[in-house]
């Protein structure tokens, strides 16, 4: 099994809030149809979370009443958007079943809590694939807190032992300094941990979940000796699909765990 995270990045216009990338998202389906390969997908939240979460600081925890309605809002519109890639794996003949976080879960300190892996398991079990997403969810100590997608993947990785683990962004790869706002960035084929911790990565569209480098140490996190984590570009056509079928692309491989 392959464990994959759409990007926020690629799924949506990060820029304007809740526009979905229809037509990248359509095509990623396709790719991973066509792969042949047992596929659990995890997708950000991008323009339909990180715009009012960022303008109301959800991502602090509660700290007062006028923040109630921004979290319900939050939770509509990631809803709304995890159905729309729903109805795309669907045209694809792909069973998908979207799993809000907060439908079955809570966290504490922002950390997510699964308590109860039964529903997820029974759903793989059936063949049916569970689509999670970052939100917005209850939280026993900060009341509410947002919990990313790639914390959602982690536990994932955990439970169901991925024989790779694939992050898919709008970028071709790790890059040593911000490739859309420095010339001299360079893209970085191979993280390790000792890499990782030369590298000053910044993002350049703010995010409440910590932009690049966070990413990339969680990605490093989900690898050990047996399993890499990629990062590819998913507005390359046919990267992802590449990458599935045990290909060489330009990408960023992390190898190697987090010690
Ligand atoms: C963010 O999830 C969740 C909210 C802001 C509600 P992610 O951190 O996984 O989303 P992307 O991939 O950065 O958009």
């Amino acid at each position: 099994m392959i464990l994959i995270k759409l990007g926020g990045s690629v799924i949506t216009d990060k820029s304007e809030y809740r526009k979905f990338n229809k037509d990248t998202v359509s095509r990623l389906a396709d790719e991973i149809r066509r792969s042949g390969q047992e596929v659990i997908i995890v997708h950000g939240a991008g323009s339909f979370g990180h715009v009012v979460s960022k303008q109301f600081n959800l991502q602090r925890g509660y700290e007062g009443d006028s923040q109630i309605p921004a979290m319900a809002r939050v939770m509509c519109d990631t809803r709304e958007l995890s159905s729309m890639v729903i109805e795309e794996l669907l045209a694809r003949d792909i069973p998908a079943v979207s799993v809000p976080i907060g439908s079955c879960f809570v966290a504490d300190k922002g950390q997510l809590i699964i308590e109860n892996e039964e529903p997820l398991r029974r759903l793989v079990d059936l063949g049916v694939m569970p689509v999670m997403f970052g939100d917005v969810i209850t939280d026993r100590s900060t009341r509410f807190s947002i919990v990313s997608g790639d914390q959602v993947m982690e536990h994932l990785c955990r439970m169901f032992n991925p024989s790779k683990v694939i992050f898919v962004s709008d970028i071709d790869g790790l890059y040593d300094r911000n490739p859309k706002t420095d010339k001299a960035a360079r893209m970085i084929g191979t993280v390790t941990k000792k890499k990782m911790d030369e590298i000053a990565m910044e993002s350049d569209v703010d995010d409440v979940t910590g932009g690049g480098r966070n990413k990339m140490e969680a990605m490093l996190r989900m690898t050990d000796e047996h399993r890499p984590c990629y990062l590819v570009n998913g507005n390359a056509p046919n990267r992802l699909y590449s990458l599935l079928k045990g290909e060489t692309v330009t990408c960023t491989v992390a190898k190697g765990g987090l010690q």
